[in-house]
């Protein structure tokens, strides 16, 4: 049988949608062309906001696990799909739960506030949920003498110790992608695009963060190229953000800030871009693979989310 051109796969997959009611949630990270047929595109708090709202039967979570299971734990009554269940997280992976269970034990009394980048049962051994938008209001939103346990990402947490000056235990797990930017070749950016901001997720190391003209999440990064008035940008996260950012200011020029080691010159999240055009097109078509999580765990990780969702939405986040 010959093979279906690209076209014909976005084709067949809105198709699909229609028939079935079933919308398309996708991460900033993702290539181009799966961001552009998605139904909505987002960082990972607005995702989390958007699974939680809608009229669909089925969300495909064009994301990492971590993003599809916390849709399922918003909306148990849909079907969740993720195209490849190989599309994980090395800082999810960085706290495993029966570690995680012993440094809350040789933690006593201290809130546990867990990034949302964590499995559902590190969220279930949670008190509030986080995501990089919204980290600093939630751990401000506790009384200042409340001690804190953060985990799992080292580099947010000492950006929000910082901001905050809280009392915090920080859990040592780092993003794959975002610990490997190289300063030396950032400089040299600098130094060759004189004009050029730096910015910077908060995941990323000290070094790098020290050196950023703007630090923030995936979502306040586009922001800011939205509304500053420069013309030039050296961005230190994974590079699928430069796509929405060319679709908003396309006369901007935006320079993927690389990593130690790459042959691309840019960074990319290998499990992020494990989903492609062809794996959305046969999970929507077969209704597989589906996320499931157990009862339990489903039903102890749901509170700290929507702890995490009732301050956001206070605070208009
Ligand atoms: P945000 O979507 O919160 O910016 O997080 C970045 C990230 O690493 C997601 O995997
Ligand atoms: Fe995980 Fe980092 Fe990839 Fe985000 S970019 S999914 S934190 S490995």
């Amino acid at each position: 049988m010959k093979e279906q051109s690209q076209e014909q796969k976005i084709i067949e997959i809105k198709k699909l949608k229609e028939e079935k009611n079933a919308i398309i949630l996708a991460h900033y990270y993702q290539t181009g062309d799966i961001q552009d047929i998605a139904d909505f595109v987002g960082d990972s708090l607005a995702l989390s906001q958007k699974a939680a709202k809608n009229s669909a039967d089925i969300i495909l979570f064009a994301g990492v696990k971590f993003m599809a299971e916390t849709a399922k734990i918003l909306a148990p009554e849909k079907k969740v799909l993720l195209p490849d269940m190989l599309a994980g997280c090395s800082l999810a992976d960085s706290c495993k739960a029966v570690d995680f269970k012993k440094f809350i034990i040789e933690n006593p009394g201290r809130t546990v506030i867990s990034y949302v980048n964590t499995t559902a049962e590190i969220k279930a051994l949670s008190d509030i949920i986080c995501t990089s938008s919204n980290a600093v209001q939630i751990v401000e939103s506790l009384p200042p003498e409340e001690k804190i346990i953060f985990a799992p990402d080292r580099n947010l947490g000492n950006y929000v110790l910082n901001k905050t000056g809280r009392d915090m235990v920080i859990w040592n797990g780092t993003c794959h992608v975002h610990e490997e930017f190289s300063l030396e070749a950032i400089i040299r950016l600098k130094k060759e695009n004189p004009d050029a901001k730096i910015i910077v997720h908060p995941e990323c190391e000290l070094p790098v963060r020290l050196v950023a003209d703007f630090i923030g999440s995936t979502s306040s990064l586009l922001e800011y190229t939205k509304k500053d008035n420069g013309n030039c940008y050296i961005v230190a996260t994974e590079a699928g953000i430069i796509h929405q950012m060319k679709r908003e200011n396309p006369d901007k020029v935006y320079i993927p800030a690389p990593p130690i080691d790459s042959t691309c010159g840019c960074s990319e999240c290998s499990f992020m871009k494990l989903i492609t055009i062809e794996k959305i097109l046969n999970c929507l078509k077969y209704e597989k693979p589906e996320i499931f999580v157990e009862k339990e765990t489903l039903l102890r990780a749901q509170k700290p989310i929507l702890r995490m969702m009732e301050i956001s939405e206070k605070l208009g986040l």
